[in-house]
């Protein structure tokens, strides 16, 4: 399929236009933010990785009854996908305490939750994607109760197919944020799930292998992607 004009232009990744008006190239980059854009970077070989990884997760999850977005990988960084409107949410699901949910509640990092937990950020750069509850989300019309019950439950299933997987390649999945989006009359998962937006720890050594080792400044951030797309076998 013909990539035509560039549609939209992200922190990440590059979305173009093609001849179908259902389909869409998503093209990733290496560039690297954190903290809303406010540290800016490279990771050598990112769009790679994380096209790569994020497809492969998607086959495994649209096996275990998942829709997903994506409809072919047609090379390293670029991906053939369908035209969704996504629901203005970052859905984070946290199974052990790490980043902001241990800044904001006092609770170590690495300390394992008494349950999966489920949290929604409004997607709103201008503001910083504040985090935002389910009577807000209703309120500001993001998205209606039947789209969020939906997203939630397909959340939950989504986290016990990523935790399986990756304890299989010896990583723990600490957290991640994924977002879905409105195709035609259904939710369908959208986006991308990769180091950038996963915490993945050696389940060892407890070895961060993600985009923490970037935001900060902990070394070694290529060679952390790599060792990810490694295990996976790709
Ligand atoms: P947090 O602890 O900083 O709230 O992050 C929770 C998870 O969400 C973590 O796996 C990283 C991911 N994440 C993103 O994908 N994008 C973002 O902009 C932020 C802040 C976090
Ligand atoms: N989405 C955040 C930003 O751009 C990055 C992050 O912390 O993952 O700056």
């Amino acid at each position: 399929m013909k990539k035509l004009d560039m549609l939209y232009e992200g922190k990440a990744k590059k979305v173009f236009l093609t001849e179908d008006s259902d389909v869409l190239i998503v093209d990733y980059k290496d560039d690297a933010t954190a903290f809303n854009g406010l540290k800016k970077g490279s990771i050598e070989n990112k769009g790679v990785v994380n096209n790569r990884m994020s497809n492969l997760l998607f086959k495994m999850l649209e096996k275990g009854g998942i829709e997903t977005h994506l409809i072919e990988e047609i090379s390293d960084r670029e991906t053939l996908v369908k035209k969704v409107s996504i629901v203005p949410l970052e859905v984070i699901v946290r199974n052990v305490a790490a980043g902001s949910f241990s800044k904001r509640f006092g609770v170590e990092e690495g300390t394992l939750l008494a349950s999966p937990t489920l949290e929604f950020c409004y997607k709103n750069d201008n503001l910083g994607d504040p985090m935002i509850n389910e009577y807000q989300i209703l309120a500001l019309d993001l998205a209606t109760k039947e789209e969020l019950e939906q997203i939630s439950e397909m959340t939950f299933k989504i986290n016990d197919m990523l935790v399986a997987f990756f304890k299989e390649i010896g990583i723990k999945l600490i957290d991640f944020k994924i977002e879905f989006g409105r195709y035609h009359d259904r939710i369908i998962l959208a986006d991308e799930i990769s180091p950038d937006t996963c915490r993945l720890w050696d389940a060892n050594t407890n070895e961060k292998l993600d985009k923490d080792r970037f935001r900060r400044d902990l070394g070694n951030v290529e060679g952390a992607y790599e060792e990810v797309f490694k295990r996976l076998g790709l």
